[in-house]
Formats: structure tokens, sequence, C-alpha cells
């Protein structure tokens, strides 16, 4: 994985946004950054700290990180011929879920996620909402049978998680996981059944 587009949005779990942009900066893979005005004020509002300085200081520290303008269709992101691996949009709001499973790309996050799709490029939605609706659940139905990863906010236990970090690191290792990028970030399940 060279480039990845990571889209922000209002649901709730920035912590899960910002621990993978972490990640995947100190792994030096490129990591463009697209945010919904509301995916920021969730950011703000959970985490007590501005996602545009934050990232303003990451860059400082780190040249392959940058925050995209999610009004600027004439962004890299927002063209087919612009080659970037995956588009991982967490945590996904019902809202961008929706705009997604219908094509509408009015902004940059959606247009990078509709890309993805027509390009045949990996695209990962973690959604966050309980309970669900029938509309979110066909919204995911109708992602996933085009190929779009489902990969909900839904952090396991049998790991024995001692704190929150723990929680979000397992979420992230899934998705890292999935990309096939190595990780540590949570003890892989050993069969313990036989002794192996
Ligand atoms: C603190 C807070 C938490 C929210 N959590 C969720 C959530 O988990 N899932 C969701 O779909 N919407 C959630 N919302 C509502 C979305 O922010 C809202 O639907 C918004 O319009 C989504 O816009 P966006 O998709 O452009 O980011 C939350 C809103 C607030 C203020």
């Amino acid at each position: 994985m060279k480039k990845i587009v990571i889209g922000i949005t209002g649901a709730s779990g920035s912590i899960y946004a910002k621990r993978l942009i972490e990640v995947l900066v100190n792994l030096g893979i490129q990591t463009n950054v697209v945010a919904t005005e509301k995916g920021k004020q969730v950011f703000k509002y959970e985490l007590s700290m501005d996602l545009d300085t934050w990232i303003g200081e990451l860059s400082l520290q780190h040249k392959n990180i940058k925050l995209e303008d999610n009004d600027n269709l004439f962004s890299g992101v927002a063209s087919g011929s612009n080659k970037y691996d995956a588009v991982i949009i967490l945590p996904c709001s019902m809202g961008t879920l929706a705009q997604i499973s219908h094509g509408l790309s009015q902004n940059l996050l959606c247009r990078a996620a509709d890309v993805a799709m027509k390009e045949g490029r990996k695209l990962v939605i973690v959604p966050r909402e309980t309970p669900l609706s029938t509309i979110h659940l066909e919204n995911m139905h109708r992602l996933s049978s085009m190929g779009v990863t489902i990969i909900p906010a839904m952090p396991g236990f049998y790991h024995h998680p001692k704190s929150i970090d723990e929680l979000v690191d397992f979420l992230v290792g899934k998705i890292l996981d999935y990309l096939n990028i190595n990780n540590e970030l949570f003890k892989k399940w050993e069969d313990t059944t036989n002794g192996n």
C-alpha cells in the first residue's frame, strides 16, 4: 500500500480515525484525509482537539500526510487517474453511507469513494450507528453487493481489552489486516483447544 485516502464523517468514533491515521503515517504510507464539516465538529467534541490543527502539527513531522478540502473537487483524489490504493471511511455516518450507496458525489469524500468503486479499488466503510434501521441495512447491503467492505465499528472482547485504546486498536488492526498491512495492534487468535 502506497497511498490511502481516509474519510472522516460526523458519526461517533473519531478516535478510530485518529489512531488509523497515526499508524499509517508512522508506516510511511501517503495518507490523504478528507473530513466532512460534521466530521470535524464531532472530532473536536469527542477528542477535545481540532482536526485541522492536529493534522497541521503532524505534517510538520511527517511529509506523508495531507488534509484535503472536502469542497475541492479539483483535488487529485477526485480523479480515477490518481492512483490511490484504498479509501477508508471511518467513522461513517448513516448520511454519508446513504450518499455513497446511491452514487451521490456532492463532496470530495463521496467522490473519492465513488472513484474507488468505479476503478475497482478497495473501499472500506466503517459504519457506526445503533440500532440500525432498514434503510441503513439496505444501504450497507447495496454497497456490500458492489464489492465494498463493511467493517462495523464493533470491537471484539476475546482479546481481553483493558482499555479504550486496546478496543480501538482491535478495530484499527482489523482494518489493517484487511488491507494486508502487517500489524500487531491486537493479539491474533490462536487455537487454545489442543495445546497448539
Ligand atoms: C456527537 C454526535 C455523534 C453522532 N453520532 C452519530 C453516529 O454514530 N452515527 C451517525 O450516523 N450519525 C451520528 N451523528 C449525526 C451525524 O453527525 C449527522 O447525521 C451528520 O449530518 C452527518 O454528516 P456527514 O455524513 O456529512 O458527516 C452524530 C452527531 C453528533 C453531534
